[in-house]
């Protein structure tokens, strides 16, 4: 397939930005019905399990990505959709990324927070060519946060606000880490060894993982916190904020970060394989391939909370 004209990304950029608004009205709408909003009082929500009880889909999920995948086809034909909930009912491997043009999608990133109400849930939208991310629109309707990107244009929050939101010219990690950082991680949603085994490895590689990240600090191991979002979209555009220092997950799909790295990247941070505690110092750092399970993100350069004189004094 030819490559794609700086006008064709722009006209797919705003298609996918279009998307990403619709698809979040759909999310607030089904918010609103788990508020027990009485416009929408009669709609019932449920969940079901998918791999194990901590894996949950909902019909928002099916009806977001439904709607989407519907829009792309209609629109782009000749595109591939690879969606979240269209591969767990029985996609193939063929179906994951390659060169051509690709949307991957997410139509619920942060399905627990959504089934619990926590804000933290989006719909995550990438536009994929060569491999590559190229666009990325991530809405998060409850917190209001809508972030879009488009290779060479800029990463923005709503819109206006472009990133990272804190800036100051400090060197890239990992040769210099930040001092007093915010560390996130995910639990993912592996619980084969019983759920106590699996979570208190969890907390213990958590713990190794910020003193590691802490130490490379420079300032006595601090780190000034560890996070964990339940949206693997929303920490890496977070990271692209500059809210967050470091990212860690491994385990996740392409439909979990593609949207998050397309914005990361176009605001300067990086994607990279790198597995701590250990290797991120001394790993080669270059882009993390989509399909690595496995993935550390790193904040822009210059983009550091506590060089800014946000920090006590
Ligand atoms: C999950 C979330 C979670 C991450 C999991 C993902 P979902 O996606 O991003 O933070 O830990 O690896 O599968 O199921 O809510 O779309």
């Amino acid at each position: 397939m030819a490559d794609i004209s700086g006008e064709e990304l722009d006209e797919i950029y705003a298609f996918a930005v279009n998307l990403g608004e619709e698809a979040g009205r759909m999310l607030m709408h089904g918010a609103r019905v788990r508020m027990g909003d009485e416009r929408v009082a009669n709609e019932q929500e449920e969940h079901v399990q998918k791999e194990n009880a901590v894996d949950l889909v909902t019909k928002m999920d099916d009806d977001v990505e439904a709607f989407i995948r519907g829009q792309i086809a209609n629109k782009y034909p000749s595109h591939k959709f690879v969606g979240e909930e269209s591969y767990s009912k029985g996609a193939s491997r063929d179906y994951l990324i390659d060169d051509n043009p690709t949307w991957c999608v997410d139509p619920l990133d942060g399905t627990v927070n959504y089934i619990h109400l926590f804000p933290l849930f989006c719909v995550s939208i990438a536009f994929i060519h060569h491999s590559k991310p190229l666009i990325g629109v991530i809405n998060a309707p409850l917190l209001n946060y809508f972030f879009s990107s488009c290779a060479g244009r800029g990463a923005y929050l709503n819109r206006t606000q472009r990133l990272p939101l804190i800036r100051n010219p400090i060197p890239p990690l990992p040769a210099n880490a930040p001092s007093g950082c915010i560390f996130s991680c995910e639990w993912g949603k592996d619980r084969r060894d019983v759920p106590e085994g699996n979570l208190h490895k969890k907390v213990e590689s958590f713990v190794n993982m910020a003193a590691e990240v802490g130490a490379r600090a420079g300032r006595g191991g601090m780190v000034h916190g560890v996070r964990s979002l339940g949206s693997a979209t929303l920490d890496l555009a977070f990271v692209a904020m500059g809210a967050f220092d470091i990212w860690w997950e491994g385990g996740c799909w392409e439909w979990d970060v593609a949207a998050g790295i397309a914005i990361l990247q176009e605001a300067g941070g990086l994607v990279t394989t790198a597995n701590p505690p250990g290797d991120y110092a001394t790993a080669p750092i270059e882009d993390a391939r989509l399909g690595s399970r496995l993935y550390l993100a790193i904040r822009p350069a210059g983009a550091s909370a506590t060089e800014t004189g946000r920090q006590a004094q």
